[in-house]
Parts: C-alpha cells; sequence; structure tokens
C-alpha cells in the first residue's frame, strides 16, 4: 500500500535522528534498518548491541510484525535496559504505517 509506506516515511522522521534506511545506509546511533522486518533480531553487522537485547536474539527474537508493533511502542517495556533512548509511539497507525515503510526496505 503506497500511501501506508508514504506515511510511514514520515513517522521514520522521529527515528532518523539515530537510525539510516537506504542504499547508503550506516551504522549510527542505531543499526540499519534495511530488511529488518522478519529478520533476527541483533543480527546488524557491526553494531554494538546492549547485552538484554542480545539476550533476546539469543533466545530466537525475530522482528516479525507483532513484535515490532510491541516494541515500538513501549521499547523499554518489551526490551527492559535497551539502549534505544526511545519513548515509543503512541499510535497503533503510526506504528503500522512505519513497519510498512520499513518494509519497502530490503536487503
Ligand atoms: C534498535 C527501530 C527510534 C536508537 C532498534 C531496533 C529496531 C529499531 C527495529 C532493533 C534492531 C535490531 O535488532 O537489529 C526504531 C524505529 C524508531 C526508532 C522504527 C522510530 C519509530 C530510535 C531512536 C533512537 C534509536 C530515536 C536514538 C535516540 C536505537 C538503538 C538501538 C535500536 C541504540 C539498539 C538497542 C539495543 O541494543 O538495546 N530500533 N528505532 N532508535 N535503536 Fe531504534
Amino acid at each position: 500500500d503506497p500511501e501506508l509506506v508514504a506515511s510511514g516515511e514520515k513517522v521514520f522522521k522521529k527515528c532518523k535522528a539515530c537510525h539510516q534506511v537506504g542504499d547508503d545506509a550506516k551504522n549510527k546511533t542505531g543499526p540499519i534498518l534495511n530488511g529488518i522486518v522478519g529478520h533476527p533480531a541483533g543480527a546488524i553487522e557491526g553494531f554494538k548491541y546492549s547485552k538484554p537485547l542480545l539476550a533476546l536474539a539469543d533466545e530466537g527474537l525475530i522482528w516479525t510484525e507483532e513484535a515490532l508493533a510491541a516494541f515500538l511502542a513501549k521499547p523499554k517495556s518489551f526490551i527492559k535496559g535497551t539502549k534505544m533512548s526511545f519513548a515509543g509511539l503512541r499510535k497503533e497507525s503510526d506504528i503500522e504505517a512505519v513497519t510498512a515503510y520499513l518494509a519497502s526496505f530490503g536487503n
């Protein structure tokens, strides 16, 4: 849905301070998010994750749409001790839109 992707691009402005997507994306404060939807957590090469995120990754956390929705609503509740300093997205529609935007970037 191109309209959902377009509104997700606007929501992604909140993420851009720390995350990049696209061909020239680099790890910054947060990891590159190309291909993140459906991807195992904690697995972007060259990024130094927090211990709690790596512990969940060891348990097999995959960034499904459901897991992303829970994380993005309340990052610090979903991963206690995460170093992602972001309060979360309050609107479910924003979460849905930003997920569609992220899904438009493959690996
Ligand atoms: C981790 C998405 C905003 C900093 C992550 C991960 C996702 C994500 C999916 C997990 C990546 C992985 O497992 O490889 C988003 C989205 C945002 C957002 C969609 C906006 C809605 C931010 C902001 C910051 C930030 C504003 C910085 C202030 C980080 C950091 C991590 C991370 C440092 C690693 C967390 C850890 O190791 O515990 N983000 N993020 N993110 N993000 Fe964000």
